[in-house]
């Protein structure tokens, strides 16, 4: 088992976007499960490769109670969206911060499983503003700035407070 060094926010590396992957290999399955490995010993219910700085198309996700539901998605594209959410929203890269983003509330979501073979999910509620969240990773987006300038303000001001106590 190999835990990845998860980027913190501001990280400049967490606004690159990630490619598509194109190959199917061993690779591909051990990064699933070094990702899911993290994602679980964090603890934290959703991670994209992005925030591992690997920048490749692939998120895991467990919204289950029990840590047993493991969702891998690769290359993922959401086909169809529908109602509003507002779930309150956190992410490992931005530790003690929570905050709500309006999302869709279902999305229909297709992608590749580790093998390469293509499957569609469909998605509500928790398990949805997830994919989404996760989704935003993969092209260099952190939840935090969708809240006001005021709020991102406070959001690094903390960030680099908690930083300094780790110092
Ligand atoms: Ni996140």
């Amino acid at each position: 088992m190999a835990l990845l060094n998860i980027l913190r926010y501001p990280d400049a590396r967490l606004h690159k976007t990630a490619a598509p992957v194109t190959v199917f290999d061993e690779s591909l399955k051990k990064l699933v499960r070094d990702l899911a490995d993290t994602m679980y010993a964090a603890p934290g219910i959703g991670l994209a490769a992005s925030q591992v700085d690997m920048h490749k198309q692939i998120i895991v996700i467990d919204v289950s109670e029990r840590h047993d539901s493991l969702v891998v998605l690769v290359n993922p594209e959401i086909v169809d969206a529908s109602g509003v959410s507002d779930i309150e929203e956190g992410c490992l890269s931005v530790p003690g911060v929570y905050d709500i983003v309006e999302r869709a509330e279902r999305v229909k979501v297709r992608a590749y499983d580790q093998n390469g073979k293509p499957f569609t999910l469909e998605a509500q509620g928790l398990l949805a503003v997830c994919i989404q969240h996760e989704m935003d990773h993969l092209t260099g987006k952190v939840f935090v700035e969708y809240l006001s300038q005021l709020k991102q303000q406070r959001v690094r001001a903390k960030l680099a407070k908690q930083l300094r106590k780790s110092a």
